[in-house]
Parts: C-alpha cells; structure tokens; sequence
C-alpha cells in the first residue's frame, strides 16, 4: 500500500464508465478494515448512484444557494461557497457517490460535555481512518477518488435527504480518472516533526 499512499491524488475530473459492484464493495470492505476507537465501527456508507444522485445534487445546491438570501448554512465561511459549487460539478460527474455517516455521532452543531466530546472525536478519527482505506484501495485499482467536506455547506439539506440517523460526516466521490494530478506540495518534514530524546 505505500505505492498507492504515494500515487493517490484526489481526483476532480471522472470518466462516465461505471464502477463495478464488487470494486465498491471491496472498498467499502478496505474501509471497515480500519481501526476503530473500542472497536465500536461507528460507521455507515450510503452508496449514491444513477438516478438517485440527482436528488442528492438538488439538496446540495439548494443547501449552497442559500448564500444568496442571506441564510447561508455557514455565513462565516461565505467565501468558500464557489468551492462548494464547483465539488457539486464534480459529483455531478463522478458515477459513485458514497455519504459517509458517523452512526455514533451526536448532533454536529449541539453542545456536549467533555466525556461526549472525547467520545466524538475519538469516532471521527474513526470513521476517518475508514475514509482513507477506502481512497487507498480505490487507488489500487486505478479508481480515482475526491474525499468532500464542502457538504456542510449544505448541511441541512443533505441529512434531510439522506434521512437516516447518525451523524453526516463527509462523502467520497469515485470515478475512474479523466486527470493525472501531479503530487500537491506538503510542508517540510522538518516542519511536521518534533523529536523529543
Ligand atoms: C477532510 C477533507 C475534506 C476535503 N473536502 C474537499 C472538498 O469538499 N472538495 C474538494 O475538492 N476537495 C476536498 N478535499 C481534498 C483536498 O483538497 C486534498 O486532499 C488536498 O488539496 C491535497 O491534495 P491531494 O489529496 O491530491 O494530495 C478534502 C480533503 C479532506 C482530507
């Protein structure tokens, strides 16, 4: 898998053909691999596709044009809606859409007590670790991926879409690539590592 850590890009342009069955199943299968906090496997995978993405575009899009009523989901974060409309036009393209939800998840914008926090967070890194098996197995074999986040722009209106329980965390675009990426800058090692001893 260090190949595929290496190679992996996120990818923003995706052919039409479609994704087999048994590929998503095998990275939704990658992804239930990961470590959990507990073991708890807080997770759940919505897989969207063909004539059910439409719907889920319209929510989405809904969700972003509040900007121009003066409503927006997250006002301030007003200037990254034109990179919240442009991921639309990338879902729009990719064949697979899969929401990832936190089953454990309490509600985003509510308040908690430090034990529910520590409980959250720990969930998150959970379901996150998922998320990126799944980028990595989907990279195995050759389907390019985007993990989104500017779906909380549209927060709202994609849970009630979605309309089950648990707690919407992000969703994963698959497609096989019409783009070869070069690798994006990181920081320095030098800048991320501390040594102590
Ligand atoms: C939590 C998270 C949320 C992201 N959300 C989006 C998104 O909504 N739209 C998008 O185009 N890219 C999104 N990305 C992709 C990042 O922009 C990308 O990973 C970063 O620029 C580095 O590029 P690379 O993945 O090709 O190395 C997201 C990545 C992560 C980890």
């Amino acid at each position: 898998m260090i190949k595929e850590i290496m190679e992996r890009r996120s990818i923003r342009k995706f052919s039409s053909q479609p994704i087999d069955k048994i590929d998503i199943l095998h990275i939704i299968e990658s992804g239930t691999k990961a470590p959990s906090a507990k073991n708890r496997q807080p997770w759940k995978f919505i897989v969207v596709q063909g004539n059910a993405k439409e719907k889920m575009l319209q929510a989405f899009y809904n969700g972003v044009q509040r900007e121009e009523n003066g409503t927006a989901c997250l006002p301030g974060s007003v200037q990254f809606i034109s990179g919240a409309r442009y991921t639309i036009e990338i879902m729009k393209q990719a064949p697979v859409i899969i929401f990832v939800l936190n089953t454990m998840g309490k509600n985003m914008f509510s308040s908690m007590t430090d034990e529910d926090r520590v409980f959250e967070v720990c969930n998150i890194q959970s379901v996150s670790a998922a998320i990126q098996n799944m980028l990595l197995a989907a990279t195995e074999r050759k389907i390019g991926s985007l993990w989104i986040c500017d779906i909380y722009f549209a927060y709202q209106e994609l849970c009630k879409w979605l309309d089950h329980d648990g707690e919407l965390l992000a969703a994963i675009a698959l497609g096989y690539p019409e783009e070869q990426p070069k690798p994006r800058p990181r920081k320095k090692i030098e800048e991320v590592v501390e040594w102590m001893g």
